[in-house]
């Protein structure tokens, strides 16, 4: 790789270290071990990555598959010496990790351009920083300008540009280092299909051609079809309590891969049903994620965002065939992905609705009572379910102690704010409010955002507060 060996002699000049071997294939350039993460938050340490063991070799792509918030970031970030793991080490080429790695760059989803630059000083920042030459820095960008299709838009601002030529950019900032390991976190997820799929398509006929100027790539994703038509392992992340790695899976096919080979469905299927399944120590008896009743709290049990309407229909399908399904079937025959699945699986787990027995759903008594009632008796199974989740009580709970039933949507915001990001609290809010109101516990309005108690929620036994009477 001439290109390789220029620019790394150039860095090397401009930096004064000495230029380091070129990798060969299969050398170990990143490697964690015992790697755990916990955040602080209001109750203490929240942990979100235990126990990683992970390498990265020269020659491989690796995927890191996992729903959302089983800390795939959090691990790339770890990797790219962004975040300090709290124990455990990192290391690049057997070197412990004590800041940024220098071996790594990194393509974000969002793109992360700088509007006030244009495509080329986009792309040389990286070299800035390495205190490389302007004259160098420009022949160096253009090329990987060149490389990445973006020729002719050298001197555009990204406002200019189509989301799929922003991420071209992101892609050529990233390139233009020559790192050992180009990291990418869900960098096609923002765009339009067609774009995505052709973007993946050019990135990949570089990476088979040689003419990709890093020697690994990791690749972060919770699209299953991606990581099988890219990666050369996969590694899925469990999450719940928290990450850890739930299987890493080696990826055997021949490159470019034919999506309508019979090995590549097959390869899906495996995947789909280790990122629907349980872990397989924990199969039976189900529910070891979900915390036991009387151990959840607001910051462990979060609400799936799941619409009461989404999980009806889940459950009724699941009816239809005798109070079970294969989850992996049952997603496929509706079309839809393992994203748009899982939370209305989670949600009828948590509610006591359905259980997971290995690759199966079903549903439990109550859950068979609520798919099959009348709208007025499934309205009253899924309140007596609803009002024991923790958010839900907690918003029951306040209502009744309130001088008079009513609250205002910020103090919800403010608990939650303790345990999660704002976007992670709307959405908690969101469905804690969708719910509420299908149970008739309490009502919504969104002028003023008040929450009110419905009668119903004043029914409920066992919650604190002194009650309300007749004041509501
Ligand atoms: N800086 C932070 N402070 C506190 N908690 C955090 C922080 N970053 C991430 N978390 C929490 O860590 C968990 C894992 O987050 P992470 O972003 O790594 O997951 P992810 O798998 O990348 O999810 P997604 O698919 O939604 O991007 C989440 O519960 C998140 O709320
Ligand atoms: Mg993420």
């Amino acid at each position: 790789m001439v290109f390789a060996a220029l620019r790394n002699r150039r860095l090397a000049r401009a930096t004064g270290a000495a230029p380091a071997p070129a990798p060969v294939d299969g050398e170990v350039l990143l490697e964690t071990v015992g790697l755990t993460k916990s955040y602080a938050g209001a109750d203490g340490e929240l942990p979100v990555l235990a126990g990683i063991d992970l390498k990265v070799r020269a020659g491989e792509i690796v995927a890191l598959l996992g729903r959302s918030g089983s800390g795939k970031s959090t691990l790339l970030r770890c990797l790219a010496g962004l975040v300090p793991p709290s124990s455990g080490t990192v290391t690049y080429r057997g070197e412990n990790l004590t800041g940024a790695n220098p071996g790594t760059a990194m393509v974000f989803q969002t793109f992360a351009l700088l509007p006030w630059l244009t495509v080329q000083q986009n792309v040389e920042l990286g070299l800035e920083a390495k205190g490389m030459p302007a004259d160098e820095r420009a022949e160096a960008a253009l090329q990987a300008i060149d490389l990445i299709g973006l020729d002719g838009f050298e001197s555009a601002y990204p406002k200019e540009l189509s989301g799929g030529m922003r991420q071209r950019v992101g892609f050529a900032r990233a390139l233009v280092v020559e790192p050992d390991v180009l990291m990418m976190d869900e960098p096609f997820s923002a765009l339009d299909v067609l774009t995505a799929e052709n973007l993946r398509g050019e990135l990949m006929e570089l990476w088979e051609s040689g003419q990709f100027p890093t020697r690994a790539v990791v690749l972060v994703t919770h699209n299953i079809e991606e990581a099988v038509l890219m990666a050369d392992r996969i590694v899925v992340l469990g999450s719940r309590p928290y990450g850890t790695i739930r299987e890493t899976i080696e990826i055997g096919l021949d490159r470019p891969r034919d999506r309508n080979a019979p090995e590549f469905e097959e390869l899906i299927d495996r995947v789909y049903r280790i990122m629907t399944g349980r872990p397989k120590e924990t199969r039976t008896p189900s529910r070891t994620e979900t915390p036991a009743a009387e151990k959840r709290s607001l910051a462990n049990t979060p609400l799936p965002t799941a619409t009461v309407d989404g999980l009806s229909g889940l459950a009724e399908i699941v009816a239809h065939r005798d109070g079970t399904a294969d989850l992996a079937d049952l997603a496929d025959g509706l079309g839809l992905d393992v994203d748009d699945v899982l939370p209305l699986v989670d949600a009828l787990d948590l509610l006591g609705l359905a259980e997971i027995h290995g690759d199966d759903l079903r549903l439990t008594d109550r859950g068979v009572s609520f798919a099959g009632a009348d709208v007025q008796t499934s309205k009253r199974i899924f309140a007596e379910a609803a009002r024991d989740l923790p958010l839900v009580r907690t918003i029951l709970t306040s209502l009744r102690q309130s001088r008079d039933g009513t609250l205002r949507a910020g103090f919800f915001r403010d608990v939650l704010a303790h345990h999660y990001t704002s976007e992670q609290l709307t959405r908690q809010l969101d469905t804690a409010t969708d719910w509420g109101r299908y149970a008739e516990l309490y009502s919504y309005a969104a002028e003023p955002e008040e929450y009110r108690l419905d009668e119903q929620g004043l029914d409920v036994q066992g919650l604190g507060g002194p009650g309300l009477g007749g004041q509501v």
